[in-house]
């Protein structure tokens, strides 16, 4: 890792929750990309939305874990566009994400040098690692301004799919869901 200033020209953005399927961002090229080293994880709070700041929901963050891979969305955004994207970006990820900048492969093969953003454990809305029936119940319940947190988890699981990767902690949290909501 080190640390990821504002660019003075264009850059790419990797994503691997939200920003798979919705980036709002203005890009020129996206490139299905892994990121070495990393889990996708549910273990960053959401209040401002998927959940509220008295019930929040469970948003993804990355947690460092050598033996692991995971495969998101590469953005180049052009330098024109540069300074406004990381201004919307740093605001839809203000709570308790940061910039991070870590090396991607695309499925190419190309190696991109990518912003991340990371919500590391211990920021003020982490919650962490619970057992699956609660993150799924957490889930299952929670709303925000953006949304229900159940369409953030669904739309997560498909954009993986349609990824053609296969995220063993997102696909039990969307069975386990499931459950919830034939209940
Ligand atoms: C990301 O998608 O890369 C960050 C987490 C999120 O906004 O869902």
């Amino acid at each position: 890792m080190s640390s990821a200033a504002p660019p003075d020209e264009g850059f790419w953005l990797f994503g691997y929750g939200s920003l798979i399927w919705n980036p709002s961002v203005p890009h020129v090229e996206r490139l299905p990309a892994r990121l070495p080293g990393f889990s996708r994880r549910f273990w960053q709070g959401s209040h401002d939305h998927r959940g509220l700041p008295h019930a929040p929901g469970r948003v993804v963050t990355l947690i460092e874990d050598a033996d692991s891979v995971c495969t998101g969305m590469a953005f180049r955004v052009p330098a024109h566009a540069a300074v406004d994207v990381l201004h919307a970006l740093d605001h839809r990820e203000k709570n308790g994400y940061s910039r991070q900048r870590h090396g991607l492969v695309a499925d190419s093969g190309e190696h991109l040098d990518a912003l991340v953003y990371i919500a590391e454990p211990g920021n003020f809305a982490w919650l962490g690692p619970a057992p699956v029936e609660e993150v799924a119940r957490q889930i299952a319940t929670s709303v925000g301004p953006s949304g229900s947190n159940r369409d953030y988890l669904q739309q997560l699981a498909q954009a993986l799919r349609n990824l053609g990767t296969h995220d063993e902690h997102v696909f039990e949290l969307e069975a386990m869901l499931q459950q919830f909501v034939e209940r």
